[in-house]
């Protein structure tokens, strides 16, 4: 089956071919950290051999689950943040058509999906709340912690929702809980209520759990085939098993992203062009930026929706400072396309585009765009995806995946790790008066002139 494939022949006036075969022994270590689990973090790197280990018994109820939402419900509200939402949201929307939730049922797989808990903001609730109206619905909330406070307000909010509409014995059986084995709020209070739980594997971090539970529940309910996303990123798995920069291309993409980085390209802009890949981008993000940036290292990971943003961000990309390197994931075929439509006269100046289709039009814009951007000075990285499926997106989400593990230990930190995010968290429970927090409460507060 075709898979993806990483190309990096317009960085030819940035990296010399010398520099790539130079950075195959860091490579090779960190390669070894990984795989023998002997670097930092090494107790959540279960996600290496996920794709073949997962637990099949799991699976086989999550397939059955998603069977049930999609008979007694018309809307699935997934309640989740971070590692625990941005991989289910990424695959359904890529998986799905556009406007899926607009779409007529006859014309939707699964059920409408909806995310909750993935901010503070009480506007997005209520605006949930009436979309969802009278329709029938359920609700998988998702927390490894089980005590993230976003989606612990957001489950109170949509589990008395479900209580209010089917009574407190039915609701139970709405709601699927995606957390900790063992602990936590979420696990005690799913097991005190009966609902049906899914666990996130002890060795797997949340920005690596979307072919786990945590995203495959969503994602089958969405009516995606999550028996293909996992074949795919079992072929993957055995794609990138060796060492060797030359052949294995999630290595040579660190290792080329790492060698710009020392040149002074400091900050990666993931690049699609295709509305439904923008949380690509944002999962995408997640992984790379709260696996690397310790320490004052990293590759800063941005991102930007083509050709949307070249008519926002394109200026500074083309002439603004010279620190930013492309990569680009660009699909080789379309789920669909349209011909331009034929018109008399040439009153709107396209008549030379007539014969051609639109997804034509977006192949020159982004290999002219590439073009203008190296001339710029931006490198430019490709990852060629074959088609807008299952099976590729389970193989990409390896992909990046083996390529962050690796980079992380290139720079000497724990790519397992996400330290710096408890920073925010005690300065919001002090200010929110959190027992625990007292001493920080009044600090905070003075800091705020209160
Ligand atoms: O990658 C991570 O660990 C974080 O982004 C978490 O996924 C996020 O904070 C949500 O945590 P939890 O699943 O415990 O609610």
């Amino acid at each position: 089956m075709a898979h993806i494939t990483f190309n990096t022949k317009n960085i030819e006036n940035f990296v010399a071919d010398h520099e790539l075969a130079e950075m195959q022994p860091l490579i090779t270590m960190a390669d070894q950290q990984l795989r023998n689990r002997t670097g930092a973090g090494a107790d959540y790197s279960d996600w290496i051999t996920l794709p073949t280990d997962y637990d099949k018994d799991e699976f086989s109820r999550i397939q059955k689950a998603a069977k049930q939402i999609m008979s007694d419900s018309k809307v699935l509200v997934v309640i989740g943040i971070g590692g625990s939402y941005l991989g289910a949201k990424m695959a359904v929307d890529f998986l799905n058509p556009m406007f899926n939730n607009e779409l007529p049922e006859r014309d939707r797989q699964g059920v409408k999906v909806y995310f909750a808990g993935n901010s503070t903001s009480a506007s997005y609730l209520n605006d949930l709340v009436r979309v969802i109206g009278d329709q029938d619905f359920s609700v998988n909330v998702i927390s490894k912690s089980g005590t993230t406070t976003e989606p612990s307000i957001a489950f109170r909010v949509f589990k008395q929702l479900l209580e209010k509409k089917y009574g407190t014995a039915d609701a139970k059986k709405r709601i699927y809980a995606t957390t900790d084995a063992n602990r936590g709020a979420l696990h005690d209070e799913s097991v005190a209520e009966g609902y049906e739980m899914f666990t996130i594997p002890d060795g797997v971090g949340g920005r690596f759990s979307v072919l786990t539970a945590v995203g495959l529940l969503p994602i089958a309910a969405s009516g995606a085939d999550i028996q293909a996303l996992m074949d795919g990123a079992h072929d993957a798995q055995v794609e990138y098993s060796e060492a060797d920069i030359t052949k294995n291309e999630a290595y040579k993409y660190a290792a080329t992203r790492r060698i710009l980085y020392d040149k002074g390209y400091t900050t990666e802009l993931l690049i699609n062009w295709e509305p439904s890949m923008q949380y690509l981008s944002e999962w995408w993000k997640q992984l790379m930026g709260e696996s690397e940036g310790k320490n004052q290292k990293g590759i800063y990971p941005s991102s930007a929706n083509y050709s949307t943003d070249l008519h926002s961000l394109g200026q500074y990309i083309q002439e603004g400072r010279r620190d930013l390197f492309e990569t680009v994931v660009k699909l080789d075929s379309p789920v669909s396309n349209l011909d331009l439509p034929h018109e008399e006269g040439n009153n709107d100046g396209l008549q030379y585009l007539e014969g051609i289709t639109i997804d034509e039009v977006n192949t020159k814009a982004s290999q002219g765009v590439t073009l203008a951007h190296v001339d710029g000075g931006v490198p430019n990285l490709a990852l060629h995806l074959p088609a807008q499926d299952a099976y590729t997106l389970g193989y990409m989400i390896y992909f990046f995946e083996m390529a962050v593990g690796a980079s992380g230990y290139t720079f000497g930190i724990n790519p397992f790790n996400q330290p710096g995010v408890e920073a925010y968290k005690t300065a919001m429970f002090a200010l929110l008066g959190k027992p625990g927090y007292e001493e920080q409460t009044k600090d905070f507060r003075a800091r705020l002139g209160e």
